[in-house]
């Protein structure tokens, strides 16, 4: 998903992350009835679905003709090899993936992933043809300790590191608002996202172009959606809850589609 020239308008995405959601059943059902929904939507429609529902969802996109991308919730770094339970970008591409979360705080934080690994997979990810959406963001603690700024540039430095900005996005999931619903107030959020977008320009060389789109995430609903897309810098959604049922996730498509018009 190559990011247009800069005098172009950003896209506006809304991704959603089934987690542990799904089943083969369960997803198709959700694509056909979001399909028939978005025909006019302008924006870019994202789905990271389990791995067992990527080779039917992909298939049923294609089927459908919906501009809407399939995708996964990670991978490893590796090519291939013995790692049992593991996944490699390939054959989640071969699956008909065209994206991948990597880094995402439940991976951080309860598979204890660092930033080094989380690099090696982007990597990967792009070597394979797969787009890495790169999540960063921080705890509570860090937040009340002053240190937001400090860990989104450490993870996003390293997350990065030797990584053309042009073919990744970015997720700023603040720890504490993921599925907690607590979320950002649109100015923390415009605020963490500024400074992302300091940081990218930074580790791009300031590269035209170079600043991938930033998509916020933590407890994003059509209550709130509103206010955080109208922030400048909120390039779109990485929409965990709220993705699980088509009409939530097709009301926040709306309103996203309100920065697109
Ligand atoms: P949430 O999850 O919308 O349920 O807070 C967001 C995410 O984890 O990506």
């Amino acid at each position: 998903m190559p990011r247009k020239a800069a005098s172009k308008k950003r896209d506006v995405i809304v991704t959603g992350n089934w987690k542990m959601y799904k089943t083969i059943g369960e997803a198709k059902q959700f694509i056909e009835n979001l399909a028939a929904q978005i025909q006019e939507s302008q924006v870019k429609i994202c789905l990271a679905v389990p791995f067992t529902a990527l080779f039917p969802a992909a298939q049923l996109t294609k089927h459908l003709n919906t501009s809407i991308e399939i995708g996964a919730q990670n991978m490893n770094d590796a090519t291939e090899g013995a790692f049992t339970g593991e996944i490699a970008a390939k054959m989640l591409k071969d699956a008909g993936a065209s994206f991948v979360i990597v880094g995402h705080s439940e991976r951080r934080h309860l598979f204890h992933e660092t930033s080094a690994f989380i690099n090696r997979k982007v990597k990967r990810a792009l070597k394979d043809g797969l787009t890495p959406l790169v999540c960063v963001g921080e705890t509570l603690e860090e937040r009340k300790a002053g240190r937001t700024e400090e860990v989104l540039e450490r993870q996003l430095t390293e997350s990065l590191e030797g990584v053309d900005l042009s073919l990744v996005q970015i997720g700023y999931e603040p720890v504490w608002a993921i599925g907690t619903g607590v979320v950002a107030t649109p100015s923390e959020a415009e605020l963490a996202h500024l400074f992302c977008r300091k940081v990218l320009e930074k580790v791009g060389g300031k590269k035209e172009g170079s600043v991938p789109p930033i998509l916020y995430g933590g407890s994003v609903k059509s209550e709130n959606a509103k206010e955080l897309i109208a922030q400048s810098a909120v390039d779109g959604f990485l929409v965990g809850g709220a993705s699980l049922e088509p009409k939530s996730f097709y009301e926040i498509i709306q309103i996203a589609g309100t920065k697109v018009l």
